[in-house]
């Protein structure tokens, strides 16, 4: 009753919404000369209106090369965050500006800051989930597509610092055999898969194979035949011959690996409650609903100070020219 009657204010509050959402946000982008970028974890409706989906890296990569005036952000802050590091002049917009991460939220700037003093001499390598203040404190970013490729590239005597995400920092220490400094911070999303849940479903689907993406805990990825990314994981659905997988990450993507491999079975891998806490609370907050009013409005945008921009970008760049 309650929410029904705040719903009501803030839909008056806004104004009436049009009957074709659809139309009116592609009339929308017209107006702004806007492109739509949206990530795998998005509902279906964002994903089919998007210009373009796909994982972080292949996003900041697209936010590089637009050539629109306006770019709308379906995902969370610290994507629209970076597409804003690689294009000030633009207008960055995000449908909710609540839509946060808690991996980049486990990593407060002040409590980084004495981490990385606590670490002379070290490089600090931050995956692409953290804010705008913790990538101007690091020297290159990755993504999970392109962390290992990276710490690779690195001199093997040089000590690094990985941050925040201890599981997929965790992963790239077993990948390349090298000994990380590794800031605790973790996906509420990710460390919720059943280790358990997963055996029972691998033993009720015999022929189904396990895929993880690399944020999931090492009980969960010692289960995987197959760890990536969620464009990697994609691609490998569609490769594989194997007809049934269990997907241990966002099942957001799903509509996808539905779209591209229409005769395969996909199973969202459970989490440990009976609850829908293997989806994303933040990318779930952004909503077509909101994506309209966004681009109606001109707001929330992205904004930040250039000093942290320009911190921010020097890291981005390198990633960048690393992964070609
Ligand atoms: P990807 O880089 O694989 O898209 O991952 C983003 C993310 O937030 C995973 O939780
Ligand atoms: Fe952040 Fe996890 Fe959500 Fe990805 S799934 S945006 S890492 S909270």
């Amino acid at each position: 009753m309650f929410t029904t009657a705040l719903a009501q204010r803030e839909n008056t509050q806004l104004g009436e919404l049009p009957l074709d959402l659809f139309a009116a946000i592609q009339s929308l982008k017209k107006e702004l000369n806007a492109v739509i970028l949206a990530h795998y974890y998005q509902e279906p409706d964002i994903q089919d209106i998007a210009d373009f989906i796909g994982d972080s890296l292949q996003l900041a990569r697209a936010a590089e090369k637009t050539n629109a005036d306006a770019i709308v952000f379906a995902g969370v802050h610290f994507m629209a965050e970076t597409a804003k590091i690689l294009n000030p002049d633009k207008l960055v917009l995000l449908p909710d500006l609540n839509a946060g991460c808690s991996l980049a939220d486990s990593c407060p700037a002040d409590e980084f800051a004495a981490f990385k003093a606590a670490h002379p001499n070290h490089l600090v390598v931050s995956y692409i989930n953290c804010s705008a203040d913790i990538k101007a404190m690091s020297d290159i970013i990755c993504t999970s597509s392109n962390a290992v490729k990276i710490v690779q590239q690195i001199p093997k005597e040089q000590p690094i610092i990985f941050a925040p995400d201890r599981n997929l920092g965790r992963y790239v220490m077993e990948q390349t055999g090298r000994d990380l400094v590794l800031w605790q911070g973790s996906c509420v999303v990710h460390e919720t898969f059943s280790e358990k849940k997963i055996v029972q479903l691998k033993i009720a689907h015999p022929e189904a194979e396990a895929i993880a993406h690399p944020e999931c805990e090492s009980s969960v990825l010692r289960h995987a035949s197959f760890i990536g990314s969620t464009a990697a994981l994609l691609k490998y659905c569609q490769s594989s011959p194997t007809k049934e997988f269990i997907v241990a990450t966002e099942p957001g993507i799903i509509h996808q690996m539905q779209k591209l491999a229409p005769d395969k079975r996909f199973i969202p891998a459970p989490p440990m409650n009976n609850c829908a806490c293997n989806e994303c609370p933040f990318m779930r907050l952004n909503t077509l609903e909101k994506l309209y009013w966004a681009m109606k409005n001109r707001t929330p945008e992205i904004t930040m100070s250039e000093d942290i921009r320009l911190a921010a970008l020097r890291p981005m760049q390198r990633m960048l020219e690393m992964s070609v």
